[in-house]
Order: C-alpha cells, then structure tokens, then sequence
C-alpha cells in the first residue's frame, strides 16, 4: 500500500472514530457540571497546554475533538486555530468548544493535506500536536514537523504529545507484527508509528530545543510510557 492510500485511510478512520453521534450530544448536554480539566488525556499533558496560557495565537495540529485547544483557551490564550482533515472531527470539535463553553477565541476549521505548507512562516506563538506525529506515515510526520518549526515564532513552544514505543521485540512476543519494523496496523490502518524516544529527540532536535521529555499515562494505564516533548523554536 502505498502512503498516500495509507494516510488516506487513517483520516476515515479517524474521522468516524471522532464522531459525536446526535443522541451522544443531547445527552453530554444534559449535564451542568462539566469541568474542561478532564477533557485532557492526562495531567501532565494539561499542564503542559496550561503553560502556553500567555499565547495570543496558538495551533492545535491534528487537533481531533479539540481538547488541546479548549485547554489553551480556558488557561488564557486569546486565540486557537484547531485544525483536522476530517469534517465529522471538525463537527466534534466545535461541539465540545461549545459543550465546555470555550467558543471565544476558538476557530476550528477542516483543512486538506497541503494547509500547513500555506501557512505563512511565525504565524503562532504557540503549538500543540497531540498524538498526530506517531499516527500518520513518517513523510508525513517529517513534513508536519518541518512546518510546525516554520510557522512558530522563535522562542515560542510547542507541545507534543506521543503515544508509546513499541519494539519489535516486544512487538514479537505480543505476537504484533510491525510493517518495516516500525508500523503497527489494526484493521489495515495506521495506528502507529514506533519510534523510540531517542529517534524522536533526534528529529525534533533538528528544529527545536527539546526544553522537555515527560512520561505520562492515560487514565488507567499502569506505567507511564507515553511521550511529552516541549520543544521550543531554535
Ligand atoms: C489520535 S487522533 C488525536 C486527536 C487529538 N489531537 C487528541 O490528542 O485527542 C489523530 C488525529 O490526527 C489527525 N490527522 C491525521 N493525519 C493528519 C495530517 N496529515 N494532518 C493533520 N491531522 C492529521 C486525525 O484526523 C486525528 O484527528
């Protein structure tokens, strides 16, 4: 398959996984005492938002359901481009902008492929890309890494969460097969792109000062094996 198949399908793919169908809506309305804090895949990735909270212009990249960008708004940010190529994830985010009361200064917007390459260099003094690097084929990452350097100012952060490695030899005894040693699929989609933290660092290190390597959980995870990098513009 070749890659452009395979970034075609994890967007469908990701498109219906982020759908919010109409009774869930009517139901989330329903509840009164909703706190935007757990909306964050973990604490450590909600402090790490929090600290862009002095941004005036922030992109949340890939940015699904838009919790990244809710999070930077609710800490001060005076505004957010959350962008995704899916038009159900677009729909989703807007919902949850409006769910959390977050819609001041939120602009969520579907793109194509090629957006970010438009985007005019020091555009954003602020940067999130949670979970998108590690999900999309390594071009692409590459290219979008490329771009998120271009269109931060000098000195700005961004702030990149990741999912875990894999080795293939953990891989192996899980009886997982990795595509080119590093490609998990499920279902024949891209799930994930394994890289170590090291190879990591090293990509990132070619752009950014890599100011942090964090571990973190999701909620019920038993070791913090999922990557935060807090990098800022060289
Ligand atoms: C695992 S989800 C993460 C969503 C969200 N950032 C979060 O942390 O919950 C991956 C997201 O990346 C988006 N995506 C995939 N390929 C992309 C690309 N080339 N450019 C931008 N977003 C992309 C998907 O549509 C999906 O919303």
């Amino acid at each position: 398959m070749d890659n452009k198949k395979i970034n075609e399908d994890l967007v469908k793919f990701w498109d219906t996984a982020l759908t919010i169908s109409a009774e869930d809506k009517e139901e989330a309305l329903k509840y009164t005492d909703l706190d935007y804090k757990e909306l964050a895949p973990s604490v450590k990735l909600l402090n790490a938002v929090s600290e862009l909270g002095q941004c005036e212009n922030v992109l949340d990249y890939g940015c699904g359901t838009a919790w990244g960008a809710i999070v930077a708004l609710k800490a001060g940010v005076k505004k957010v481009d959350a962008v995704d190529l899916g038009e159900n994830i677009i729909d989703s985010a807007k919902f949850y902008a409006k769910l959390y009361n977050a819609e001041k200064g939120f602009n969520a917007f579907k793109v194509d492929e090629n957006w970010l390459n438009e985007v005019k260099d020091d555009t954003y003094d602020g940067i999130i890309c949670s979970n998108v690097l590690d999900v999309v084929t390594e071009d692409i990452s590459l290219s979008i890494i490329n771009n998120l350097s271009r269109v931060l100012k000098k000195g700005s952060l961004a702030v990149i969460g990741l999912n875990f490695y894999m080795s293939e030899e953990k891989a192996k005894a899980r009886g997982i097969e990795l595509v080119d040693g590093n490609k998990l699929f499920q279902n024949g989609v891209l799930r994930l792109l394994s890289l170590s933290d090291e190879e990591w660092s090293n990509i990132f290190s070619q752009y950014f000062n890599i100011i942090k390597l964090d571990h973190f959980a999701w909620e019920g995870e038993p070791v913090e094996s999922r990557r935060l990098f807090i990098l800022e513009k060289q």
